[in-house]
């Protein structure tokens, strides 16, 4: 239905949001709980209008989700372009409103540019808001488009705090929490990736939200290339929050008559603390997002050989491999780098994608054989994306590369990126990965990215849309086959590409205690089943710590666990100790993977805790990294428990050895006892003391 009232709401998934759109403009008057049904639109307008400032002009510009500079608007405007060199100056006025049950979509026309833009809001099953914009040029001659934001996002008077995630390579999504009147928040990627950067996750929240309270808007720009972000704020302290695709000056050109469509942006809103925003997210994510046989199937316990062997690899290794890892529960086996024509080490080969025939003279299939006959899937690593200048594709197609004619090629990783964006290189990748995974048992391929886009040379959006072709185009010839999107680790995640994969590699860090640090910044937006999280040799090869086996297995099965070591290199207790919580891990993994994740033990210093709930079963992880300041550690309450309820709450085995002989209450630790929801949440439990690197599973099931 299409009309241009004075105003409009939206209710869906427990929210309310209103839009005056008296001004030409649709201004965001309410986003947030629920209003009456009977709320009076127009009186909650006029009460949500600002009186005008000094200083400002004599007709204030709307503060709205479409926000442009040419009425007085004085900061970034969510649009920008440009005709045969010149900036458009644009006037877009909002004529239509097309409203759905679950969604809007407001109609800008500017008819002296010839230019309409529709901005659309979706609320998804899940609570998560989906927005998007497209622009279509009416005019007779093509328009540049130098910017257009997919969320411009006025924000409510509560919102004083941001959490931002930004990080490195192998310390992905570190969390900062900062003052939004300092200055607000800019970032941009350069990469042709989202990258390590973290500027395309960002938590606006009020000063006193916490895991279970407070306002929290948590959001994501879903688009697996360059991003930006900002957060300004007023001279009258409002705030907007801008997300878009990062575009070249010349990237995206609209011929007269055609359209083009922004990334999608999503955005989840709390009155409860992170908790709510995070449970939208998961909740998207497992039932709007992953593909449907991912959603499906228990996550695999994985054993990957790259940090167990490294390039070091041969027929004789693999096998034995295999079959340590069979022997303590793995259930897919995935060969890592190093398996194909001619590559020993990072330097070759790319682009060369059939088996070494001097490491596999009779190609994979005595492999492949061997893990199948073990009862264990096979996976692949592949970088399909990349060409090493020393490679039999380079030598033959030198300029299937992304480069500028007549510059240098620079190299990261010794290797060049493929431009999928030429028909022909895209089908001789499809061919090759079409090749292995037909002449192939593989069911799983972890698709790596190593390096980024540079020089763009104005192919960054259209080389994310060719990748996105290429994996459509593969998953559609091999349905069967999981997709795992990594990028060095976690430099290319997103909603976008979760569409097509699933799961993504959240670090190379291995280590349980960085890992705990990074996988908290994941877990705001990201499911556990998704997140693939595994025990890495001890001592841990990037940071050179040494951890107990216990901890390092306890903090893996918080995801979905995998092993990135060799088992017959490991103690024999250590390996045992390993295959008990891989069994485990079996037995909780539908709680830790389709329950709802809160914070919990946030009390403890230096602790990491988490309680994943599904209907009458829960699991909670507590994984405290240093020594504790006091003899006595102070409660953990739980969190989402009915309070009428009871519980057995047990301490599960394998426990960590170290602690033997300090457990206060022994009960806990066999047998469980029996609490009520309204103990547990108000009164917690006593953890035994604990030393440093020491973690506890504590089960709870639902008795009454
Ligand atoms: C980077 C990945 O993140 C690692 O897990 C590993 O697959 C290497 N690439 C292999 O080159």
């Amino acid at each position: 239905m299409s009309y241009l009232p004075p105003a409009v709401r939206l209710d869906r998934s427990a929210q309310s949001m209103i839009f005056d759109l008296r001004r030409g403009a649709a201004e965001l008057v309410w986003l947030g709980e629920p209003l009456p049904a009977d709320q009076d639109l127009l009186v909650f307008c006029n009460s949500a209008r600002q009186a005008r400032r000094p200083s400002q002009p004599d007709e204030p510009a709307p503060f709205s989700i479409l926000p442009q500079t040419g009425r007085g608007y004085s900061t970034t405007p969510a649009v920008g372009l440009m005709r045969r060199g010149t900036l458009l100056p644009l006037h877009l006025r909002l004529v239509e409103v097309a409203q759905s049950p679950a969604s809007l979509r407001f109609i800008h026309r500017d008819e002296a540019n010839g230019i309409g833009i529709d901005v659309s809001w979706r609320v998804l099953n899940s609570g998560v808001i989906e927005a998007g914009v497209r622009l279509t040029n009416f005019g007779s001659e093509p328009v540049d488009v130098l910017g257009l934001a997919s969320l411009a996002l006025p924000l409510p008077s509560w919102a004083s705090h941001a959490t931002r995630y930004s990080g490195r390579w192998a310390a992905e999504m570190q969390q900062t929490r900062v003052r939004l009147a300092d200055g607000g928040i800019a970032s941009a990627s350069y990469g042709g990736r989202p990258g390590f950067g973290g500027g395309n996750w960002i938590r606006i929240e009020s000063a006193d939200m916490g895991e279970d309270h407070g306002h929290a808007i948590a959001a994501h720009l879903a688009w697996s290339g360059d991003h930006w972000l900002s957060v300004e704020c007023n001279a009258d302290g409002r705030a907007m929050l801008m997300m878009g695709g990062r575009l070249d000056p010349g990237e995206i050109k609209v011929s007269p008559g055609q359209s083009w469509e922004s990334p999608r942006a999503l955005f989840a809103v709390s009155s409860q603390g992170a908790m709510a925003s995070r449970h939208a997210f998961h909740r998207h994510a497992n039932t709007e997002t992953l593909p449907d046989s991912s959603r499906r199937t228990p996550r695999k316990v994985h054993l990957n050989s790259w940090e167990a062997l490294g390039f070091a690899m041969d027929l004789p290794k693999l096998t034995a491999l295999a079959d340590a890892a069979a022997a303590i529960g793995v259930e897919r086996f995935v060969v890592d780098d190093g398996w194909f024509k001619g590559r020993r080490d990072d330097r070759t080969s790319l682009g060369d994608w059939m088996a070494d025939p001097d490491v596999f003279p009779a190609g994979l299939k005595p492999l492949t054989d061997h893990v199948r006959a073990l009862g264990l899937d096979f996976g692949l690593w592949v970088e399909p994306e990349m060409v090493s200048p020393t490679s039999d594709l380079y030598r033959r197609c030198p300029d299937w590369c992304i480069h500028i004619s007549g510059q240098d090629r620079p190299t990261q990783r010794n290797q060049l990126v493929l431009d999928l964006t030429k028909v022909e290189v895209s089908d001789y990748v499809y061919k090759c990965l079409d090749t292995l995974l037909s002449e192939n048992e593989i069911s799983y391929l972890k698709w790596d990215h190593n390096r980024e886009l540079f020089p763009l040379a104005e192919k960054g959006h259209a080389q994310v849309l060719a990748l996105y072709g290429l994996l459509d185009r593969v998953r559609a010839a091999h349905p069967d086959v999981e997709i795992e999107t990594c990028a060095s680790g976690g430099g290319r995640v997103d909603y976008e590409i979760l569409r097509r994969c699933a799961r993504y590699w959240a670090s190379d860090n291995n280590d349980a205690i960085e890992r705990l640090r990074i996988n908290s910044g994941w877990f705001d937006f990201m499911p556990l089943g998704a997140t693939g999280n595994h025990v890495g040799p001890n001592p841990n090869p990037i940071t050179g710590r040494c951890l107990p086996m216990d901890f390092r297995a306890k903090v893996a099965m918080f995801g979905h666990m995998g092993v990135e070591a060799d088992p017959a290199s490991m103690s024999a207790s250590d390996r045992a100790l390993l295959a008990a919580h891989i069994t485990l891990y079996k037995e909780w993994r539908d709680v830790i993977h389709r329950g709802s994740l809160t914070r919990i033990a946030e009390n403890l210093p230096s602790a990491f805790g988490y309680l994943a709930l599904s209907g009458a079963r829960g699991l909670a992880l507590v994984a405290q990294t240093k020594f504790a300041d006091h003899y006595s550690s102070p409660p953990v309450k739980m969190r989402g428990l009915d309070p009428a309820a009871s519980y057995r709450i047990s301490l599960l085995l394998p426990g960590t050895p170290r602690s033997d002989g300090r457990v206060a209450q022994t009960e806990l630790w066999h047998s469980g006892t029996v609490k009520t929801g309204l103990e547990l949440l108000r009164a917690g439990i006593l953890l035994p003391d604990s030393g440093p690197e020491t973690a506890w599973l504590i089960s709870l099931e639902r008795v009454a």
